[in-house]
This record gives C-alpha cells, structure tokens and sequence, in this order.
C-alpha cells in the first residue's frame, strides 16, 4: 500500500479527524496544534472532540506508531510530503471569513517546507485562498492543493472514511494526484479541479444546503396555516429523485460552525464582486425569522408576554451528538427570550456544567426534570435521542404550565398528550386546531 509523510496544522473537528482517519489508512501522520494542554492530552490517547470513532482511531494510530501530535505547525511539517492546513477559519466583522491563522501558519511555514511538498487547504476558505498562499508561500518547488472536507460533526469519522467524493483542485495537476492518492483505498469518485472550482464547490454545497432548510422551514411555516403535516409534505418530495429524502427536516432554524459562517461569506464574496445574490440572503434572513418563530411560539403558549416567566429548555448544541454549541439555534432563540425579561433553565446531555457563553442568561441545570421544574412551557431545541423516552407524566407534574414545543418534531405528542401535556411542534397544524389541546 502507499504510504505518505504527511502533515496535519491544528487538531481540531476537521484536524484532528483528518489526523487520526488518514493514520488508520495506513499514512504517517504529525498532527500540530498551538495548545500545549491539548497536545499532551492528545499524545495520552485521549479525545478533545465529542465525536464517535475518533478515540478508538487515535488509540489505534498512537500504539501503531503511525501518528503523533507535537506542539507548533513548523515542528510537524518540516519533514513532510504533504501538509494539510486545517485552522480555523471563523467568520470576521464583516461576515467575510477571517484568514488571518491560515495566513499566519503559511508564513510560519514559508521557510520550513521541504521542496517538493505540497500545502492543502482542507478548512473552508474563500475563493481565490490557494493562489494567495502560493503567493504567500512565495516557493516554486512547493505547489498548494484545495481539498475541502465534506465532514458532518457527530459523523465525522464515517464521512471521512466513507465519502460521496473527493475533490481535489489545484493548478498543478501531479500535485493534486498526490493527493488524491492517499484517499486511493476509499474507492469515492474524485473530483479533480482547479483550485478556485474546488473552492467554490465547498461554498456552493454548503450554502445550498442551507437554503434547501431555509426553504423547508418556509413550507413547514405555510403547512401549520393551511392544517398540513410537513412530514407527509417532506417525504412526498423525497421520493422524488431528483430531491431525494435527506436535509428535509425542519427545525429552529440551521446553525453550525459551517452553514452560518459560509453562507456569510459566500453573500460578502458576491458583494465584493458587485454581483446581487438574493436568494441566498433570503436564505439567511429566512433562518432569522425561524428563530423568532420558535420565541413566538413560546410567547403564545405562555399567554402572550416572556417577562418574569419561567421557560425550560431541552438540548443546547447547535444539533444532536455533538458537544458543540457554535452558532446554536438555541443559543440563538434563549438569548431573545432572555432579552425580553424570561427566566430561562436549560438542559443538554453533553454539557457537564454551565456553558460558555450562556451563563447570565441562562441557568443550565444538570437534568432535563430540572428544567422543567416550575417552567410554564417546556421547549425541545435539540433532538437528543433521550428526550424522547423522558419520564413526561413526571415533566407534567413538575411544569406550572401544560405547553411543550417540539422545534424538531422530534416527540411522540399521543405519549405527551397521555401525560396530559400539549405538544407544538413545526409544520403541524396545532393541537387546539385539531381538537387535541391536553
Ligand atoms: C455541515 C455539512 O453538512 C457538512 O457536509 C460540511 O462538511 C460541514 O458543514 C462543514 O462545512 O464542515 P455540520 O455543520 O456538522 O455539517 O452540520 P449538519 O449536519 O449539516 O447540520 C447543520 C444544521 O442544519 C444543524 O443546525 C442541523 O440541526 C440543521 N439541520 C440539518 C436541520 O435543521 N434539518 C436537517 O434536515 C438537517
């Protein structure tokens, strides 16, 4: 089998995984990191990410001696073929994607690559970013490679090993097969490009994928007015091939460290080129009037006014299996019904204590009945398995009100409604109009 040297700058959702999945594919790996702390945890066969199968492979990859973790980019890429750049990339002030670590790391890195290497981008980044860095890099025996990821978090290990395809972009094409050779034994389609189309085609997917939800959150809106039923509507479309049946669930609204952060920038990229997008702001601001849906929802099931009431809170992380609360909807939606006066105690199964950046607004409690205790509405936000089988006579009991809404229609509303409980969810007529109220 080929087996490559090669290099991953910073270990986390995207590096680490790209780390430890590229070990167990037989590659030696030297995964980077700036944060002393992680690496040494990391080097103890111990995950800094919530996300299934990366311990087991980082177990694997550290006992076969096939990967190891060292502190700064330079240490880890001076002797390798190929060097993966995957650091953050987060959204700046003006919604355009801040490159100022990419552009650090590359500068980092300029005088240490051995000739020969090639630089990939796998973070998400703007069109136009590998040819900058091969500017930057400055280097012509150093060619720069895209290679964005397709990884879902909460999935990430099974998108890597088990990708739809691979897409490689660069302007020099034995670069770009040297890349495409290390993900040989996967059997995907590889698409190879330039690196601008490679670039475009991460933007491009992601900010369809919101759009296809901002639309469905639209339908799902218009199916409560008109007394239909999202799910049925959603699977009808489905099975229409040329949709297909995934990415159809409504919700409170996308979020992420992706969708909202490239959509952002994919809209300040048109802009900056003049060129008018506004599909793609209605994408956007549809995803906004979702979560102020989801706050009136809670108003109206609570009589109409938030101030000085008690409202629980089920799920936190911006989607279920994932500890990750970047960008959360409810995030999102707790903060406007903290802004306006409600007292708000929330839940989530992967968070052992308070959350960053929710303290103040909110009192994160460390069971799901705690949250309901006293609260006149209880909101699921978050479709964590577990609350499903919740003890609800129990949740009936302990709520001063009778309301549930369901943002993922994610509950069985005949168990809440044996419990004696009125379950709302999305794109469902509700239940008083349906002669069902608890
Ligand atoms: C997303 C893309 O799905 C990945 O392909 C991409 O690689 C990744 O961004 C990235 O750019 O790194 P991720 O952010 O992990 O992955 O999350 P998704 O599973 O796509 O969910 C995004 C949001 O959409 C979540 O808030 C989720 O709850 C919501 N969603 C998803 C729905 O409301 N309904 C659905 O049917 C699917």
């Amino acid at each position: 089998m080929f087996e490559s040297n090669v290099a991953v700058v910073g270990a986390g959702y995207v590096g680490l995984t790209t780390a430890a999945c590229l070990a167990s594919l037989g590659h030696r790996v030297t995964c980077a990191d700036t944060d002393q702390a992680k690496v040494d945890t990391l080097r103890a066969g111990q995950a800094t990410i919530r996300e299934p199968g990366v311990r087991e492979l980082l177990v694997q990859g550290l006992a076969a001696d096939r990967l190891e973790f060292v502190l700064g980019a330079a240490a880890a890429a001076s002797e390798a073929e190929i060097v993966f750049l995957c650091v953050p990339t987060p959204m700046g002030r003006d919604g355009a994607a801040d490159l100022t670590t990419l552009e650090s790391v590359v500068t980092e890195l300029r005088d240490v690559l051995a000739p020969g290497c090639v630089v990939v981008t796998k973070s998400t980044v703007p069109v136009g970013t590998a040819v900058h860095i091969d500017g930057l890099l400055g280097r012509t025996d150093v060619a720069v490679v895209s290679n964005p990821e397709f990884l879902r978090e909460g999935s990430a290990v099974h998108d890597f090993l088990n990708p739809e395809r691979i897409v490689i972009g660069s302007e020099v094409p034995p670069a770009a097969e040297r890349v495409a050779v290390l993900y040989k034994e996967l059997g995907a389609p590889v698409v190879q490009t330039d690196s601008a189309s490679a670039e475009m085609i991460k933007y491009a997917a992601n900010c369809y994928l919101a759009t296809r939800l901002s639309y469905v959150n639209a339908i799902a809106e218009l199916c409560e007015h008109l007394g239909a039923d999202i799910d049925d509507v959603t699977r009808g479309m489905g099975l229409d091939q040329r949709i297909g049946p995934s990415f159809l669930k409504p919700g409170p609204g996308w979020g992420g460290s992706c969708l909202p952060k490239d959509t952002h920038a994919l809209l300040r990229t048109a802009e900056a080129l003049g060129c008018d997008f506004p599909l793609l702001r209605a994408t956007i601001d549809t995803n906004h009037r979702q979560h102020e849906l989801v706050v009136e929802k809670v108003r109206q099931a609570v009589g109409g006014r938030l101030t000085g009431v008690r409202i629980g809170l089920l799920g936190l992380t911006f989607k279920a299996n994932t500890d990750d609360l970047r960008d959360s909807p409810a995030l999102v939606i707790a903060k406007r019904m903290a802004a306006e006066g409600a007292e708000l105690l929330g839940f989530d199964p992967s968070l052992p204590g308070p959350a960053p950046g929710t303290t103040g607004q909110m009192r994160v409690v460390d069971t799901p009945y705690q949250a309901a205790d006293g609260a006149a509405a209880l909101t699921v936000l978050t479709e964590w398995p577990e609350f499903r089988d919740l003890d609800w006579e129990r949740i009936a009991g302990l709520l001063s009100g009778r309301s549930v809404i369901d943002t993922r229609n994610h509950l069985d509303p005949l168990v809440l409604r044996h419990a004696g409980l009125s379950c709302r969810q999305v794109g469902h007529p509700a239940p008083e109009d349906l002669g069902l109220a608890g």
